[in-house]
């Protein structure tokens, strides 16, 4: 598999950027008081601040990273050269390329794939145009929020026709599908769970998965070294897991035969399992 993702163009931070952020966009970041930034910020009309503080860590705040085009001064700093939004960007291409390679990898057309917490489905509607193999996905999510912004971006790329959405928790996940998934995509969604949510939610997607059938999903650690910022700023609460503990909760459902794919910040891995038998 590692030749799946070996030639993708990821963003890269140089070893002088690298350096300026530690000993000084970090520290700034993170003990600049909050109250400051956070003015700052809506001074200079951040688009990235706003979503979070309507919806922490939601989807509108990822689609504003994922794309890397913001508008606002302050957003193209934070957007364009924050350790977490390029992560971000990285981790996209990896899932995508990674969920494209599994589509066609399957031994029958018209592969389902499952998108849990989906949010619009960026990555989901770029795996579905990449892919040579057709396939068409479901996406639950609890909120309709992002639901016509992912159609209109889906109908953008040609594939409407294959898209799903479904209002829904995925707890209750026997209860939203028609048809058993042969993938199953969890990106963006544990760093917010608890262990304890995280099985759940992966048992109850066990059972509704056949035998060999995939799941993809990914880890987050504090490489990117502004948790403090992302807490005290943005208020989002993100919960680090090594691939080691994830793929430990995962075992506990039934997945196993797990294959890790760092980004080279470091900060995010892309993690494939499969249902075991
Ligand atoms: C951070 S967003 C990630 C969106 C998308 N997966 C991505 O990577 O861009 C997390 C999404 O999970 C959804 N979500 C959280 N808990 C959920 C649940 N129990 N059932 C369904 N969706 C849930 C939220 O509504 C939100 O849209």
């Amino acid at each position: 598999m590692s030749e799946w993702v070996r030639d993708i163009d990821f963003e890269q931070h140089g070893p002088l950027k690298r350096a300026l952020k530690t000993v000084l966009g970090n520290p700034i970041a993170n003990y600049m008081p909050a109250g400051l930034m956070r003015g700052l910020l809506r001074l200079t009309e951040s688009e990235l601040a706003a979503a979070n503080w309507a919806d922490p860590g939601g989807w509108r705040s990822m689609v504003i990273s994922y794309e890397g085009k913001p508008r606002q001064i302050a957003d193209k700093l934070l957007v364009g050269a924050g350790t977490v939004p390029t992560a971000l960007r990285n981790r996209r291409r990896l899932a995508t390329r990674l969920l494209a390679r599994l589509i066609d990898q399957a031994d029958h057309d018209d592969v389902h794939v499952l998108c849990l917490g989906a949010g619009p489905g960026l990555i989901v509607i770029d795996a579905l145009t990449q892919a040579t193999r057709r396939a068409h996905a479901t996406l639950v999510d609890i909120s309709p929020d992002a639901f016509d912004y992912g159609c209109s971006l889906a109908a953008q790329k040609g594939v409407v026709d294959r898209v799903r959405y479904v209002l829904g928790d995925i707890r209750d996940i026997d209860e939203l599908l028609d048809t058993p998934p042969d993938i199953v995509k969890m990106i963006g969604i544990c760093e917010y769970l608890t262990d304890e949510q995280i099985i759940e939610i992966v048992q109850a997607t066990a059972g509704v998965m056949p035998r060999g059938a995939s799941i993809v999903f990914n880890t987050i650690s504090q490489a990117h070294g502004t948790d403090r910022f992302f807490r005290r700023v943005f208020g989002i609460h993100m919960t680090y897991r090594d691939v080691t503990h994830l793929q430990g909760l995962l075992g506990q459902a039934g997945f196993g035969n797990f294959a890790a794919f760092p980004e080279p910040l470091g900060v995010y891995n892309v993690v494939v399992g499969r249902r075991l038998g």
